[in-house]
């Protein structure tokens, strides 16, 4: 898929992701960083149908992050397996040098970390003019005046709720009020802004992140971990912070 047909195909494919903002609805995006990497296409194929709006695709370099994960070759790969959109947490050094392999490789959605960009507001702007959804990720110990002027520009706001590298870690409470702050800022700056999670997101920690004001919950050992399935796993999450 070249990057020219992207957005048609972005279009036809998924017209409601990211349409949450018009109506109210949380989104959940497993991440495969937690599935049998043994049988990924199944993992990711597993997930249509489950009640997740999209895969979430962790990449790592070994440099960023102390862990290696998988690059564009993956993503490209797992496409043809799911109807659901892909958006890819690239956890890289250096991330404006893969943009357009990711948009080749058929990312929906790319976050990089403002922390791994020297020009942020650069690789924002490249994001986007390759024709898909541009994310900003930014660690625990980040704080959200690292994106204050980027603000307006973002589509995604990635708050890590545990230093990314690995799956299955606990969740940082102390992120609750960065999530509220943000949510506060978005409605200020930018009322369509996502604000997603990433981190120790199960049906104790869901409930409590969305009342703070996030929108897209990541979840990747909650998810592909659970004894019954992504299926019901993905529909305790929800039934989790609906309830709340
Ligand atoms: C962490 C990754 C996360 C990870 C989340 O570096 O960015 O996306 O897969 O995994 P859990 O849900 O197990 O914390
Ligand atoms: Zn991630």
């Amino acid at each position: 898929m070249s990057a020219v047909d992207w957005p048609a195909t972005r279009d036809t494919r998924n017209p409601v992701v990211y349409e949450m903002q018009k109506n109210n609805r949380v989104q959940i995006f497993p991440s495969i960083l937690a599935a049998d990497f043994g049988n990924l296409s199944k993992a990711v194929t597993s997930l249509d149908g489950s009640g997740a709006d999209a895969v979430h695709c962790d990449t790592m370099d070994g440099r960023y992050v102390p862990n290696i994960s998988f690059g564009p070759m993956v993503v490209k790969a797992i496409k043809p397996h799911t109807s659901l959109p892909l958006c890819c947490h690239l956890m890289i050094e250096e991330p404006e040098n893969y943009i357009d392999a990711f948009v080749d490789a058929g990312a929906f959605e790319i976050s990089v970390h403002a922390e791994a960009c020297v020009h942020l507001h650069r690789v924002i702007q490249q994001i986007k003019a390759a024709g898909v959804l541009a994310g900003v990720a930014l660690n625990p110990s980040t704080p959200l005046c690292m994106v204050e002027n980027v603000f307006s520009d973002m589509d995604m706001l990635l708050v890590m709720t545990v230093n990314p590298g690995f799956g299955g870690q606990s969740f940082i409470p102390e992120m609750l009020p960065k999530i509220a702050m943000a949510r506060q800022m978005a409605n200020e700056l930018n009322p369509d802004l996502n604000i997603a999670v990433d981190g120790g997101i199960d049906v104790k920690t869901a409930p409590e992140v969305v009342r703070a004001g996030a929108n897209i919950l990541i979840a990747g050992s909650s998810v592909f971990g659970h004894p019954e399935g992504v299926k019901q796993a993905c529909a305790e999450l929800r039934s989790a912070f609906e309830d709340a």
